[in-house]
């Protein structure tokens, strides 16, 4: 199989970890994408219309995207056991969503404060972006931190990969001051090898 990767994405490590944490980053053969929504350059846009990564080709299905169904479809192919069974799942499913939606609004600040032209950058744009990262990490730390301190699940790792997204890009904002108890899951939980293999790079 195919993964089309690029080593700052926190969607493409979501599916490293995956492989990390199954022991068999050997199945896949890592492709290197780069573009924006400016130039797809080498994005995959022949397997992936939308033109975004992670894309996993394989040989025996149309390629998949994005990164929740390759988790979902790596999970079941390797006996990953990172998504639970019902009603857990659930659980793990909106944390996930929610991980997600915070790595992708920081994915977009970023976007807007180094790719678009300077003259039509908006301020107030990226502190709404950074308004739906903050209500989600607040939603984290009120009402998800049993969850994160249980069995690892794709929940948490998509988690760990948003939050370390947010120190790779986005390190001016503090956000560990407001979110102790996230803060300090975050610390332990960025310790496993897996997240230590994998950290974000230019
Ligand atoms: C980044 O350089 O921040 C980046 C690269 C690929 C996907 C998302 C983010």
């Amino acid at each position: 199989m195919k993964l089309f990767h690029a080593p700052a994405s926190p969607f493409v490590r979501k599916v490293m970890v995956l492989l990390h944490e199954a022991g068999t980053t050997d199945r896949v053969t890592l492709v290197p994408a780069s573009g924006t929504p400016l130039n797809p350059g080498t994005l995959p846009v022949d397997r992936n219309p939308l033109g975004k990564i992670p894309a996993l080709e394989r040989p025996d299905g149309p390629t998949l995207y994005d990164s929740r169904v390759i988790t979902r479809y790596l999970d079941d192919l390797l006996h990953a056991g990172l998504y639970p069974a019902a009603p857990r799942l659930w659980d793990t499913l909106v944390i996930e969503a929610t991980a997600d939606g915070i790595a992708e609004a920081a994915v977009l600040m970023r976007y807007e404060m180094h790719v678009r032209p300077e003259a039509s950058r908006s301020p107030a744009w990226v502190e709404a972006q950074w308004g739906k990262i903050a209500r989600a990490l607040a939603a984290l730390e009120e009402r998800w931190m049993s969850h994160l301190s249980g069995p690892p699940d794709m929940g948490q790792i998509a988690v760990a990969c948003a939050l370390g997204y947010l120190d790779f890009r986005h390190a001016d904002r503090t956000w560990r001051a407001e979110h102790p108890a996230l803060a300090a899951w975050h610390a332990a939980f960025d310790a496993r090898p897996a997240l230590q293999a994998t950290a974000p790079t230019a």
